[in-house]
């Protein structure tokens, strides 16, 4: 099968296109015939590996690979056709359409790719292509977690999404919208139209307005933008008991998560989704009832997943980036 491989952590070049063997499902995996994957900010961020800040390295080294991946084969948004199935597989059968997201174990960016059947795999919505479908589980799974679980937000509290036109912030304003939050997005010029059709009721274009200086407040600051974040500057702009969403966040807000859980009204949440069936299931519904619809900005073939690779890496990316590979 054709598939992109990573042989050293590095620039785009590294992808190269590969000829493997196709993988066969054990008695509890499902084998996929993929028809999309994406290229996340996570994936870039594996390739380059750049997600962990200098002095930070080693443990993640020795989980990911030393010098360069373990799994060779990247990717971990798919939706594709179930071609077989394990022989202890019950939840699934050949034939079916699903989408998923394994972080833990890549492999998307292939022909095929075994998955395991009860792991975070779900049906594909009915309305959406396989392009759609591959584009919810990083983004939207993301912005689940930290709406729902961390932020439990309500009808009617304020947010600021910082970063609302990205793959995480435009399932961010989808879902606060849902929920019924007020919702602000925080872009630059080019993207207002795209935020507003979202949902968000107001959109700051940061390239003219500093929001810290416009005299709201808000219930939430969710923040996906990396480098950029800074609790102490937006703490003024957050109402009594708001909470600042690190989204995008590393050890500093990891400490500030921690001390401003004793020290102050304002606090930092932060943390990490644990990829699920359930919530694929539940973002599916979301995506066939219409309160959320991906946003593909590109789509490449497989073969240009370095092309993509390096569109993403700009940092630019609207909504989603898909690798068709059907
Ligand atoms: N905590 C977790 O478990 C978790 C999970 C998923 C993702 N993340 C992290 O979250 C971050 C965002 O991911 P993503 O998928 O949303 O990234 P992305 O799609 O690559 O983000 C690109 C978007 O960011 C916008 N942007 C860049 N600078 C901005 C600024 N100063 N203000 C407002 N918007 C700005 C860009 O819009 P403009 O061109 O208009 O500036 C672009 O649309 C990444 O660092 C990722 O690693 C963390």
């Amino acid at each position: 099968m054709k598939a992109i491989i990573c042989n050293a952590y590095g620039p785009p070049e590294v992808l190269q296109l590969a000829e493997l063997e196709r993988p066969s499902p054990k008695e509890h995996e499902v084998l996929i015939k993929v028809h999309a994957a994406t290229v996340t900010a996570g994936d870039v961020n594996v390739r380059g590996f750049t997600f962990v800040p200098p002095g930070f390295g080693l443990l993640p080294r020795l989980m990911f690979g030393l010098k360069k991946p373990k799994t060779p084969v990247l990717g971990t948004e798919l939706a594709g056709v179930i071609e077989a199935v394990g022989s202890k597989v019950t939840n699934f059968q050949k034939g079916d359409q699903v989408f998923g997201h394994d972080s833990a174990r890549f492999g998307a960016y292939a022909e095929y790719a075994c998955r395991p059947a009860a792991g975070p795999l779900a049906l594909k919505p009915s309305n959406l292509s396989f392009e759609e479908a591959a584009s919810i589980p990083f983004g939207a799974g993301t912005a689940l977690y930290f709406l729902r679980d961390r932020a439990k937000i309500r009808p009617g509290q304020k947010i600021l999404i910082i970063g609302a036109s990205g793959g995480v912030g435009a399932y961010a304003v989808q879902l606060a919208r849902y929920y019924g939050a007020d919702v602000t997005g925080v872009c630059s010029t080019g993207n207002m139209e795209l935020v507003k059709s979202f949902g968000a009721a107001q959109v700051v274009d940061y390239t003219r307005e500093d929001f810290t200086r416009n005299g709201q407040t808000y219930d939430f600051i969710f923040d996906t933008v990396v480098g950029k974040a800074s609790f102490s500057r937006y703490k003024p702009s957050l109402s009594r008991n708001g909470r600042y969403i690190a989204v995008a966040g590393g050890p500093k807000e990891m400490f500030q998560m921690l001390w401003t859980s004793l020290a102050s009204d304002k606090k930092v949440l932060f943390g990490t989704p644990t990829e699920n069936a359930k919530d694929l299931a539940f973002l599916a519904q979301l995506a066939e009832q219409g309160h959320i619809k991906p946003f593909i900005d590109r789509r490449y073939p497989l073969e240009q997943a370095a092309e993509a690779h390096r569109y993403v890496d700009s940092g630019r990316k609207r909504g989603n980036v898909v690798l068709v590979v059907v």
